[in-house]
């Protein structure tokens, strides 16, 4: 009787320690999922943040250098020499243009010159990245 007893308090005692064990672990996972689904539901949000920051970050962090300029929007014409545009570090279509002086050229690049838009399309250029533009596209004549 005495074994029986034990033998009974040790199988109930078994029973609830596994059945403990396995709700903890069932209570965790769940965790680990409502956990998963609120990172998951608030990614995007942290994704457009950082997204708006970095951008503020590059927009705040002074001018663009001349390559940055000339790849993004003079590249278009000023590489194949779209319309008779001058191709880059082409000696032979920038010498007449220099002679005329940087002041001329750069005026032309920033009012805009025939088949040359103003600014080269890149209308929150300052003057300062458009001529910084044209200096990487003639820096090797
Ligand atoms: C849509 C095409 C196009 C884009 C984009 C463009 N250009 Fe031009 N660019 C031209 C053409 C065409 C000419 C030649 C105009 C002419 O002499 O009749 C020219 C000429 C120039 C000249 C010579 C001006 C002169 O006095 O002879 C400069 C400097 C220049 N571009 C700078 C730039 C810069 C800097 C950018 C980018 C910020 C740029 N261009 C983007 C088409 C373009």
């Amino acid at each position: 009787m005495r074994v029986m007893n034990s033998f009974f308090v040790k199988s109930v005692l078994g029973t609830l320690s596994l059945f403990f064990t396995l709700s903890v672990s069932a209570a965790s996972v769940q965790d680990d999922m409502s956990r998963e689904a609120i990172a998951e539901r608030i990614k995007p949000i942290g994704k457009h943040y950082v997204a708006g920051e970095s951008s503020a970050a590059e927009e705040s962090s002074g001018p663009r250098s001349g390559q940055q300029v000339y790849d993004k929007f003079c590249t278009a014409c000023h590489t194949s020499g779209v319309m008779g545009a001058p191709k880059i570090n082409n000696a032979a279509d920038w010498e007449e243009r220099l002679a005329q002086g940087m002041d001329t050229v750069l005026k032309h690049a920033v009012e805009g010159f025939n088949a040359m838009p103003p600014k080269g399309t890149c209308s929150d250029c300052s003057e300062e990245e458009i001529q910084a533009a044209i200096d990487y596209m003639t820096k090797d004549i």
